[in-house]
């Protein structure tokens, strides 16, 4: 049994400055269901999110809002965790950086650096953009007419100048070369990969790793004038949270380290393969298996933005179209990894057609008939056909496609999966008519249904990770227990008992019905 097997993985820790946006919500949302698989699945998984709560950008925040930095922290990062009920989400912790474990992490990380000889003190004169929390050279800027430094993300520059100390990344160019070759799965998708590769080969300058011109971050050890550069400071909660600096044998660091995934938006890739390798390397410690960089949600076809005013609140979608409906669409209607739109229109297309039409209604009509026909029990297969098997064989085949396609943080995929043999079953209930059968073979009527329940178990307990709440109330409506739901109990083994008695089925995927205006 895999019960020792780890399984380690990581969301951003998020800007606290930002209110959470159905961005923040789908990167999490994405590693949720893959924790929740992976549990499923037999794993020890440890799944961690958490807040970034140093820096310049959250520091002007709370200055505007006329707090004190800790206190507006606390205030602001308590949307976040919010947003792990209303979501739903399964994390084993939530790290705030702003926590001693992790000030204590930060230092003895910038420590371990410095007695490796692989920090030094200098000063640094270039370009800074506060949004991005990122140095960018001259020549990746662009001017405006009024002479304003802009990067290539669209953020604004300004000029820094001050004593820094400095981490030797260009020392690091080219065993990151050589390490990105040996592990060909470290960056996906592939097209990321050869994009952090291109960079690395166009050189790579020593990174400025501190700050003396604001107050807001970790201090430095043994040199409180600076501050820790943001993004050192970030990156090092993925260790914080397993326990470091603690790591002998037998710590928690021991058992979890290196994290199996880290998933992360296309704006932060290059923190987490260029630099976050580079440091662990440095410091002698094992660099992530992987990082996955997913795509960009623009809404109505335009970029979210404060000043457009059409920041979609991931309360709001829940509110509108449910909960599982939300986490069903965001992970369904974009292939993982490319850039997505969202639309009320697709939205409803998704709720009303697969979830309503196509999942839903299967359920609802296989266990109504169930409940009328089969005196609200198991009903007793006969013998099976070659139709029974063929839907049953394509059930008991869907972990493995689906394990495969997570794997590859192909969520879509692992979804179309599971809607073919939706699909599949809506097929055979046409074909064989069990209300047909009632009267003239009630025998053969009885395992057209039981070949259906099996499957629609197949079926739920495959749709928890992504649809926790409704996958549940369906195996509620199969009484299953508790400990009948995991991928252990897929195929054969876990079969329906026939006979078990069944509760009253009930609806799980209402219709979305758009409001009429003014009547
Ligand atoms: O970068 N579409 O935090 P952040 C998809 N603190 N994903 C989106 C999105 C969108 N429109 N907008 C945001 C930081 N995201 C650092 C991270 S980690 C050590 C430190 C998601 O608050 C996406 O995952 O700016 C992106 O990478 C992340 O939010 C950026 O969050
Ligand atoms: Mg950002």
């Amino acid at each position: 049994m895999a019960g020792s097997q780890t399984y380690y993985l990581t969301t951003p820790i998020y800007y606290v400055n930002d209110v959470p946006h159905i961005g923040h919500a789908y990167t999490t949302l994405a590693c949720d269901v893959l924790a929740r698989f992976m549990r499923l699945d037999g794993y020890d998984v440890k799944f961690l999110t958490g807040t970034d709560e140093h820096g310049q950008k959250v520091e002007k925040s709370a200055m505007n809002a006329g707090v004190e930095p800790q206190a507006f922290t606390d205030r602001v990062s308590k949307n976040f965790r919010d947003l792990v009920s209303l979501m739903n989400y399964s994390n084993d912790d939530f790290i705030r950086t702003t926590e001693k474990r992790h000030v204590e992490s930060a230092q003895a990380f910038w420590r371990r650096l410095e007695e490796r000889g692989e920090i030094y003190l200098g000063s640094y004169a270039g370009w800074y953009s506060v949004r991005d929390e990122a140095f960018y050279g001259e020549d990746e800027l662009t001017t405006t007419p009024s002479g304003k430094k802009i990067a290539p993300t669209g953020a604004e520059c300004e000029w820094v100048e001050e004593p820094s100390y400095f981490f030797r990344l260009s020392a690091w160019q080219d065993r990151l070369l050589e390490f990105y070759e040996k592990n060909p799965d470290f960056i996906a998708p592939a097209g990321k990969r050869n994009e952090v590769i291109a960079f690395v080969k166009s050189g790579l300058k020593d990174l400025s790793v501190s700050r003396t011109t604001f107050k807001w971050g970790i201090p430095v050890p043994g040199n409180p004038e600076h501050i820790m550069y943001v993004w050192l400071d970030a990156l090092v909660n993925y260790i914080t949270a397993v326990g470091y600096p603690e790591m002998g044998e037998g710590s928690e660091f021991a058992k979890r380290w290196p994290a199996d995934l880290h998933m992360v938006g296309k704006d932060i890739l290059r923190f987490h393969t260029v630099y976050w390798p580079a440091f662990l390397m440095a410091a002698e410690m094992a660099p992530p298996r992987r990082v996955f960089a997913h795509g960009w949600w623009t809404i109505e076809g335009q970029k979210m933005s404060k000043s457009l005013g059409n920041v979609i609140a991931p309360e709001t979608l829940v509110n509108t179209y449910g909960l599982d409906q939300t986490r069903y669409f965001l992970l369904r209607e974009v292939p993982f990894g490319n850039d997505g739109d969202f639309s009320h229109r697709a939205m409803v297309n998704r709720v009303n057609g697969n979830l309503a039409n196509d999942y839903g209604n299967l359920v609802q009509r296989v266990l109504s008939m169930i409940g009328k026909n089969c005196g609200a029990a198991v009903p007793q297969p006969g013998p099976f056909t070659e139709a029974d098997q063929a839907l049953l064989g394509a059930a008991h085949a869907l972990l493995d496609t689906v394990r495969g396609e997570l794997k590859a943080q192909a969520f879509h995929k692992a979804l179309d999966a599971i809607w073919a043999v939706v699909g599949d079953a809506n097929r055979y209930v046409d074909e064989q008519a069990p209300w047909a059968l009632k009267k003239t073979d009630p025998a053969r009527m009885a395992t057209v249904l039981y070949v259906l329940a099996e499957t629609i178990r197949h079926l739920a307990i495959l749709t928890q990770p992504v649809m926790p709440d409704a996958s549940s109330k369906i195996l509620d409506q199969l009484a299953l227990g508790p400990d009948e739901r995991g991928f252990g109990r897929l195929g054969e083994g876990g079969a329906l008992k026939a006979g078990t008695p069944l509760p009253a089925p009930q609806g799980v995927f209402p219709r979305y019905v758009e409001e009429t205006k003014g009547e």
